[in-house]
């Protein structure tokens, strides 16, 4: 397998990196701290076609491929993890199942305002009762005339307090189980959608995730996605490529908590000696390196799957759960290097560490990753 970045994908990896470290960077804590999101900043991402950068032109997107949206969703996280899942919801989950389920018409009305940023994209499918089990919707969707009235509630929704497009999960036909379960496109003027507790979190600080309510929420017919009844594989599949997305967030944390410490080490000094010099403290350096190295590769390859039109649930289970568990390893280790002040809001580590944590929670569990391999294994 040829790993080498093409010439296009060096360029996403530089025009980014100069982007977060520059515009994100000096930000980072204090949006951290504040809990706010940086809007300015990711407007920007959008007129930088970063938001639509594996969308086709003909909908305002970039036409690029897979892999460099997820390098530049590592690029990102590597300064920002809260910036990395904002940025990923919307272009994996949201435009995502909007790409791969949607009418011409739709993906004309919806993606191309969400690629260039001007509009800003949620997927609603956790409710309080259904969130590793999925399938148990809540939320119902009951047919009048013309339109759909959805009831319900959904909770831990990123972006959804600043979203106009959510894409919604709901159920048509409760006897049907998965295969009564619809999408459909809602956007925040339709009347009966409004947010609820807005969520005060241990990481991703700046990232705005909130509750979901739907009241009598009028939706036209014509803005189901996909069809009556397929919204569970909908929802499966574009969760397949949401996935990539919180491993290349997870990569990112994990390399950037790693360039932190190596700097900090060649200015700290201990007994009289640069600490990189201690062999203990090198070699837990070199043993993250390489954790780093096989998380990239897990993340490329799923990634490269889905570019390539290969199977990716399982390459993209695996990705997220090495990628996610690396970057908790990392930035736990990358705090105790660096001691107390490893703690301390002046230095990012502690802030890296607080964001990595949720990469192993969320878009499924590290648990349901493991439910995803091993049940390709034994099919
Ligand atoms: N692609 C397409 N279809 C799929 C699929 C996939 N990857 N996985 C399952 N399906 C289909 C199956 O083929 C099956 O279809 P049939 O009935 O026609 O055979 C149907 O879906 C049901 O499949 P299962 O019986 O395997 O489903 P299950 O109820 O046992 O659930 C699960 C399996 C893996 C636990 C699933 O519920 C799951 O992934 N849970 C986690 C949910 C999750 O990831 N939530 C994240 C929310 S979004 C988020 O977190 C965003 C954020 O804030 C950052």
């Amino acid at each position: 397998m040829n790993f080498e970045l093409s010439k296009e994908q060096k360029l996403v990896v530089q025009t980014v990196r100069e982007f977060a470290q520059n515009e994100i960077k000096p930000i980072a804590a204090e949006a951290d701290q504040t809990g706010v999101f940086p809007i300015e900043q990711y407007k920007k991402m959008g007129k930088m076609g970063l938001i639509g950068l594996p969308y086709s032109t003909e909908y305002n997107g970039a036409g690029g491929d897979y892999l460099s949206y997820i390098l530049a969703v590592e690029e990102i996280s590597k300064v920002d993890g809260s910036l990395g899942i904002s940025y990923s919801v919307q272009t994996s989950l949201c435009m995502g199942a909007l790409n791969m389920f949607g009418t011409e018409e739709q993906k004309k009305k919806y993606l191309s305002d969400l690629c260039t940023g001007k509009k800003i994209g949620s997927f609603g499918l956790t409710e309080p009762n259904a969130g590793t089990d999925a399938s148990g919707q809540q939320t119902v969707a009951v047919k009048d005339g013309d339109h759909y009235v959805l009831n319900g509630q959904k909770c831990f929704i990123t972006n959804s307090p600043l979203a106009d497009t959510f894409v919604i999960f709901a159920m048509t036909d409760r006897s049907k189980g998965t295969k009564g379960i619809t999408a459909f496109i809602v956007e925040k003027a339709f009347p009966g959608i409004s947010i609820g507790k807005i969520e005060d979190k241990m990481g991703i600080r700046s990232s705005q995730v909130g509750e979901i309510i739907l009241e009598d929420c009028r939706v036209p017919a014509e803005n189901m996605l996909g069809k009556e009844g397929k919204g569970f594989g909908i929802a499966m599949k574009t969760l397949d490529g949401g996935r990539i997305g919180v491993a290349g967030q997870a990569l990112g944390i994990a390399e950037g908590a790693l360039e932190e410490t190596i700097d900090y080490m060649k200015e700290r000094k201990q007994f009289g000696k640069q600490i990189y010099k201690f062999q203990y403290l090198a070699f837990r350096m070199a043993e993250m390196k390489a954790r780093i190295e096989q998380a990239r590769y897990c993340v490329y390859k799923a990634a490269m799957d889905k570019n390539d039109g290969k199977p990716y649930s399982e390459s993209a289970a695996i990705a997220k759960m090495v990628a996610s568990d690396c970057a908790m390893y990392v930035t736990t280790n990358c705090v105790q290097m660096l001691g107390g002040y490893g703690f301390i809001k002046d230095y990012p580590l502690e802030r890296m560490m607080r964001d990595a944590k949720i990469t192993q929670i969320y878009e499924g569990t590290n648990e349901v990753q493991k439910m995803v391999i091993s049940g390709a294994m034994f099919r």
